[in-house]
């Protein structure tokens, strides 16, 4: 069977009874559920213009969505699933998605035929729905049926267990159709679709492409997942709504951050309560975060990805909250903001702020269809040179520094500044390099603008004021048919307002 893994080993907990008696017992006397029907959800009809649109891209070759099993964390327990990306975009299917389902494009004359495979609930005369705590109704709740998902994602739909016909078809040896699957959403199943007679899975893009980057390297051997990261470059009407709500839905979570500041400062692990409360906003609001959430006090916030998130929150200090609401349907926010825990900033925190407020707002100023995209990180690099030398940090000058041999401003913000936002975090990672870093803007691309400056405590090149500092201002674009919108711009981000925002709980 295509999906069927053995319910996980619980010997030492006790098991349900398996006497004949019992099994008839409790499979009997259940009201009829009425197979009620479901209109289709908004994004199904965005969902089928991009099947369309990969469709037209491969003609005559059989293309395979799988959405991807849950994770073990330990023994019989899972993470929570999160269906792959690629077929979230295909199908519409989110934060809902039944974990193992596979989406199949079948070539015909004309296109392709989609059908969508999933495992719908087990039936109360099988004993799944009592017994098996990964599909059991009992255990996990209802799953929707087979037509209720035909309807709800205007898709048709099919047994999980039909997927081994689609199987057995791409490793016939009369199949003329090539085979492609995004190789990295189901590993089982991609090495069952490698394992067939035919090898049908034709996984290699042209080896004359050239492939400069280690990204590009690994997109080379999937070329659907490339192809599908493309496709999500450009944000179509539905998808730039669900980034407006989860902005929305992220403001809501920083401005609990700030009502709880009070109780935040006076507890020993204040980074914990302030991951929690922005947690607790996602889990109401949204689906849960985008990414774990950043929480970093004081030197901390000098660590990028500080997710430890177990320090203090010191009146003083500055703290750095990088998180984002995740949406029912995937989509994400991702917002940085730095506040004065104490409503105010200091002289240097104040300086070095709004250095990194000016290179976001200068390489926002370039954002129009056209430019290319590496263009924004070299607008807000060239502020990030100029303010580091005028404060006398770099050995060279700041026109010296921004040599590509040189770059001695990077020491203090060695990251990049944007990336692609949508249904991931770091949206599009498998396009290629000519579609992204070298790629040119188009209107609704969607994309991050986050410079920072970060001097670590025992940083010898900068003075001791400076140490300990870290800032960084990341907002949520969207590029327009003749400029670009800052989507997260109702979130408070020049010195006065992050100041009045905070003074709420003075
Ligand atoms: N917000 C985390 C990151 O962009 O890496
Ligand atoms: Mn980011």
């Amino acid at each position: 069977m295509a999906d069927q893994k053995a319910p996980r080993a619980t010997t030492n907990r006790s098991t349900t009874p398996g006497s004949d008696t019992f099994k008839q017992y409790i499979s009997s006397q259940w009201a009829e559920r009425p197979d009620e029907e479901v209109p289709a959800r908004e994004q199904s009809a965005f969902a089928a213009r991009r099947r369309a649109a990969i469709s037209a891209a491969h003609p005559g070759t059989r293309l395979i969505v799988p959405a991807g099993q849950a994770k073990v964390r330990s023994n019989d327990t899972d993470y929570p699933f999160r269906a792959h990306s690629a077929f979230s975009h295909l199908t519409g299917w989110g934060a809902d998605t039944v974990p193992g389902s596979v989406l199949v494009l079948e070539p015909t004359a004309d296109g392709h035929e989609a059908t969508l495979y999933f495992r719908a609930s087990a039936g109360r005369d099988s004993d799944e729905f009592y017994a098996n705590p990964e599909i059991g109704e009992f255990w996990i709740g209802p799953r929707p049926s087979l037509a209720q998902v035909g309807t709800d994602l205007a898709l048709a739909t099919r047994d999980l267990a039909d997927l081994d016909a689609v199987i057995a078809a791409a490793g016939s040896a009369e199949s003329d159709d090539d085979t492609l699957v995004v190789r990295e959403a189901d590993p089982d199943l991609t090495r069952r679709l490698d394992a067939l007679p035919t090898g049908a899975t034709d996984k290699t893009v042209d080896t004359v492409e050239t492939v400069d980057t280690v990204a590009d390297r690994a997109a080379s051997l999937d070329v659907l997942s490339r192809d599908l990261s493309e496709l999500r470059l450009v944000k179509d009407d539905y998808e730039i709504a669900q980034m407006r709500a989860a902005v929305a839905a992220t403001k809501r979570g920083f401005d609990d951050i700030i009502d709880d500041l009070p109780e935040v400062v006076a507890h020993r692990r204040g980074e914990r309560l302030v991951e929690g409360t922005f947690n607790r906003r996602a889990r109401a609001d949204g689906n849960t975060v985008g990414y774990d959430t950043i929480a970093a006090s004081g030197p901390h916030a000098c660590i990028l990805h500080w997710t430890t998130n177990d320090g203090v929150v010191a009146p003083g200090d500055l703290i750095l909250i990088d998180a984002g609401i995740e949406l029912e349907s995937l989509y994400t926010a991702d917002i940085t903001r730095t506040l004065p825990i104490s409503g105010t900033f200091s002289d240097v925190q104040r300086l070095v702020y709004e250095a990194v407020l000016e290179a976001a707002d200068a390489a926002f100023a370039i954002v129009r269809p056209g430019i290319r995209f590496r263009e924004i990180h070299a607008t807000a690099m060239a502020v990030i040179a100029e303010k580091t030398a005028e404060w006398g940090f770099l050995p060279v000058s700041a026109a010296e520094s921004i040599q590509p041999e040189q770059q001695y401003h990077r020491r203090y913000m060695v990251h990049g500044t944007s990336h692609h936002l949508g249904i991931d975090v770091h949206d599009c990672a498998a396009a290629r390099r000519d579609l992204y870093l070298d790629g040119v803007l188009e209107p609704g691309m969607v994309f991050t603008i986050e410079p920072g400056l970060y001097f670590q405590p025992d940083d010898l090149t900068v003075p001791e004021a400076f140490r300990g500092i870290g800032v960084r201002i990341e907002d949520d674009i969207l590029v327009t048919a003749d400029g670009a919108e800052n989507l997260s711009i109702a979130i408070p981000r020049t010195v006065a307002d992050v100041e009045a925002w905070v003074a709420v709980q003075k």
